[in-house]
């Protein structure tokens, strides 16, 4: 019989539990990135802060055939609540998913949040319809509102291709770049919240219900203390004017617990910056940096990213730097 329970913590069922959502997610696609074991449990067992989590597992008898994990935002967006589901693969299209989503959906109910949120990955040339997390997605009414490409490059990076970028992009007058691993320095922590900001404002999100917070200096203070806590080191490059503002900046997450992937997350070039090749910029002496850092990125096979399908310069600066699509992230909503 199937049924669900939710699980502390400190369950003894929670590494079953994530190992399950994570074969779920994985299954039948090319390689993708997948939070540790290590990260994971780590942010599960803090006190809440701007998000709660819970965790929900289904069983059929005393099997755990798959789970869902649910964040609640508790400062902004607080009417949504958004939901990773999982069920393994030789135990779907017998209702655990459906059961799951009934347990899901009292949950938010419990907590006053009206909107359901979550993304499911269909890959290339599959349409968003014939995927089973998009026929289950559409099933329990949730539909796309935002698409992204995920795409790979490979990694130790090609370094004739580095170089030919590096030619190719010379530094724009008025500008440096500043590359360093680990927290942000003090002296650049007031701008790099405003870009943070900035960056928040100027994401594309289709039309997925998502408030472009303010990010001040504590925050990126404690989100640098608890990605370290989680075993991630930040590699980033900054441009900097004259007058020691920031014009842009990238950054890439690289995991103690992950052997395979790098990921490369923001880009930012601010509006009055754009068009002088910064973006380009800031990626390659990124790359260099990541390239130099020898150990901890030793064996690495892929850097991933996610740019949004109607990004036209972000799609571009990808394909200079050998990016290739592999799948499509859908950001779904629908009523709870
Ligand atoms: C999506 C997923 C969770 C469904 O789990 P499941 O236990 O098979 O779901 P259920 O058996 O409860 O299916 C409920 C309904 O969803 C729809 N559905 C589920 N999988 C489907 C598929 N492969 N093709 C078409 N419809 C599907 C059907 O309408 C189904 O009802 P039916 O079996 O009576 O026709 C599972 O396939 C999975 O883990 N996929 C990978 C992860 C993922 O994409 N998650 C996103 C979920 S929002």
């Amino acid at each position: 019989m199937l049924t669900t329970r939710e699980l502390g913590t400190d369950d003894p069922a929670l590494r079953d539990w994530y190992d399950a959502v994570r074969e779920a997610h994985l299954a039948d696609r090319e390689p993708a990135w997948w939070e540790s074991w290590e990260a994971t449990r780590t942010y599960l067992a803090r006190p809440a802060g701007r998000t709660a989590y819970r965790i929900v597992a289904a069983f059929d008898g005393d099997d755990l055939v798959g789970g869902a994990e649910l964040s609640l935002p508790l400062v902004d967006d607080t009417e949504t609540m958004s939901v990773v589901l999982g069920v393994l693969p030789g135990h779907r299209r017998r209702g655990a998913g459906a059961l799951l989503m009934t347990e899901v959906r009292a949950i938010a109910r419990e907590h006053g949040r009206s909107i359901l949120q979550t993304e499911v990955t269909v890959p290339d040339c599959v349409a968003f319809e014939s995927w089973c997390g998009g026929a289950f997605a559409g099933r329990q009414g949730m539909g796309s509102v935002s698409a992204e490409d995920r795409m790979l490059v490979d990694l130790p990076f090609d370094p004739a291709r580095l170089d030919r970028i590096v030619a190719g992009v010379p530094a724009p007058d008025g500008y440096r770049v500043l590359s360093f691993t680990g927290p942000c320095p003090d002296d650049l922590a007031a701008e790099w919240a405003r870009m943070r900001t900035q960056m928040n404002q100027d994401v594309p999100r289709g039309e997925l219900t998502r408030t472009a917070s303010v990010v001040d200096v504590d925050r990126i203070r404690l989100s640098d203390e608890q990605m370290a806590q989680q075993g991630w080191t930040k590699v980033r490059s900054v441009a900097l004017t004259e007058a020691g503002d920031g014009a842009g900046y990238t950054e890439m997450f690289v995991s103690a617990h992950d052997p395979d992937f790098v990921l490369q997350d923001d880009t930012l070039v601010g509006r009055e910056h754009r068009g002088r090749g910064l973006g380009a910029l800031l990626k390659a002496a990124n790359l260099e940096q990541l390239g130099a850092l020898g150990g901890p990125v030793e064996g690495r096979r892929w850097l991933q990213t996610h740019t949004e399908q109607g990004n036209v310069p972000m799609q571009h600066t990808n394909e200079r730097f050998g990016f290739r699509r592999v799948d499509v992230l859908h950001e779904c909503e629908g009523p709870v």
